[in-house]
């Protein structure tokens, strides 16, 4: 197993305060688009808190045979492998030198990579929107597929992908709870962002910006540029190579700096069942995403989560995302590539069943009647968790219509939005006193089958369920 924690060794170190301010805004506020006041008017101070919440270490957990103690984070990730990487770069920040950072996530510290220049506008310049120019900091999410490869092979792809979906979710609510706005940019050349970073084998994936009264900023002048670079910890002493990986990731890449097409939007023509009023829940996001795991299964039986909850699930699924490939930030209506198809269970007043749910009506449609559980479970690879809960998710992607927006590079973004998605279900889960857990691992083929999906245009790219979670006796 790859290390899961990345250093730039010789990097200088810079400490992000320990015990930054807790949002105690509610979750809720937070999920429905709500942008929280400003906590702190120290730079350090924000971008601790704002790591804290969305990458940090928030717990460990012991293997019972060895004893072996590991670390799991706020943002989740496919066998806790976490091949995601965070990298900022700053810009006039109040009591926060400008350059380049790479967060070292096993220390809660930033490795300055580079001081002084202006590596926000360097990355600002390789996506061609108007959104976002003043911003002050830069985000860089990418992925390191080694680390997901050496377990889950090919499909380990798409695995980096949904992460990156998570993680770019975790970070803009993150930013929001601290009063700050997000926008991400998919569409951007991928060699060229590698070289404003210096990385090698780390695959830059999205640019998210961020602006907004909450990040503390200083007048001064620039700083000449130097490159402190570091040397990246080797994450293993053999590479196995995944051709399929390294070819897929070729083929969804961009050459150059490339204005982004508008979405075309979906169309929908939904049934009947309308959503219920929004359930309430006082929980602070600070609690929420600090408290936050995955349910190793969920408790099955009887137990239920009310219509009003569901509801409230999928609410918080249809606000907008801001980034590039879904439209204008302030598009209300922004144009979706992921339909959520989903296996009723455990729903009160909602009959057992295959529902597929309009975001635009915001209504349900009912495609199969009855009881799913051994299906869904089945589907998701045997895993009981997915019939044990009370609703699991197909997300459903138009790959047609992504692809012929966005050519072969649209496969990276069904995916950024499905675990967007599925890190919204998370943290409304946690709120609601519930739990969940993302799942990868499906039979697509047989998904397509079961859902009457043609596989070509529509397909499925994650799957998710939420249930009462069992008590992990690890944690
Ligand atoms: C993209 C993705 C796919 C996942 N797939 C599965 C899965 O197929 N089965 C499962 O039990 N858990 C799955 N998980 C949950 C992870 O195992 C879990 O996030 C990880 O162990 C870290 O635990 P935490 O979420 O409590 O921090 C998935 C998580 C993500 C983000």
């Amino acid at each position: 197993m790859p290390d899961p924690f990345r250093h730039y060794e010789q990097a200088p170190v810079l400490d992000l305060p320990a015990d930054p301010p807790a949002p105690q805004t509610p979750t809720f506020q937070i999920l429905a688009g709500h942008t929280a006041n400003p906590l702190t008017n120290d730079a350090a101070q924000f971008l601790s808190s704002l790591l804290f919440h969305s990458a940090s270490i928030s717990a460990t957990k012991t293997v019972p045979s060895t004893g072996t103690r590991y670390a799991l984070r706020v943002n989740p990730s496919s066998g806790n492998l976490h091949p995601t990487e965070f990298h900022f770069a700053a810009k006039g920040l109040a009591n926060w030198p400008d350059g380049l950072y790479h967060y070292r996530a096993s220390s809660h510290m930033a490795e300055q990579r580079q001081s002084g220049g202006d590596p926000v506008t360097e990355l600002l310049n390789l996506a061609p929107a108007p959104w976002f120019r003043s911003s002050p900091l830069v985000f860089v999410l990418t992925s390191i597929a080694w680390r997901e490869a050496w377990k889950y092979r090919d499909r380990a792809y798409r695995y980096c992908l949904h992460d990156t979906g998570h993680a770019w979710a975790a970070l803009a609510l993150a930013a929001r709870a601290l009063g700050a706005e997000a926008f991400a940019f998919a569409h951007f050349p991928d060699q060229q962002a590698s070289r404003i970073l210096g990385v090698d084998d780390e695959w830059p994936m999205l640019l998210i910006a961020l602006k907004g009264p909450g990040i503390p900023t200083a007048d001064r002048p620039p700083s000449p540029k130097h490159w402190n670079g570091g040397q990246p910890n080797p994450l293993s002493t053999e590479t196995i190579p995944y051709p399929a990986i390294d070819e897929v990731h070729q083929a969804t890449t961009l050459p150059a700096i490339s204005t982004i097409a508008q979405p075309t939007p979906a169309t929908s023509n939904e049934g009947p069942i309308p959503l219920a009023p929004l359930a309430t829940s006082d929980a602070t996001f600070e609690h929420t995403v600090r408290s936050r795991r995955s349910a190793l299964d969920f408790r099955g039986g009887s137990e239920t989560i009310s219509f009003e909850m569901f509801s409230t699930l999928l609410d918080f699924t249809t606000r907008p995302f801001a980034a590039d490939f879904e439209g204008d930030l302030f598009d209300l209506d922004p144009a979706r590539y992921i339909t959520l198809y989903l296996y009723a269970h455990r729903i009160d007043d909602l009959d057992r069943g295959v529902y597929r749910f309009c975001p635009i009506t915001r209504t349900l449609q009912r495609k199969r009647l009855g009881d799913q559980r051994l299906m869904a479970a089945g589907l998701s690879l045997s895993q009981d968790l997915a019939g044990n809960s009370c609703v699991t998710f197909s997300m459903i992607a138009d790959m047609e219509r992504a692809l012929r927006d966005h050519g072969d590079r649209g496969y990276r973004y069904v995916h950024f939005e499905a675990g967007n998605i599925g890190q919204r279900l998370y943290l409304a889960s946690e709120a609601l006193g519930f739990r969940s857990t993302g799942i990868g691992a499906f039979y697509d083929d047989s998904v397509h089958r079961y859902l009457d999906l043609d596989g070509e245009h529509h397909q499925v790219v994650y799957h998710f369920a939420c249930g009462h979670a069992i008590t992990d006796p690890r944690l």
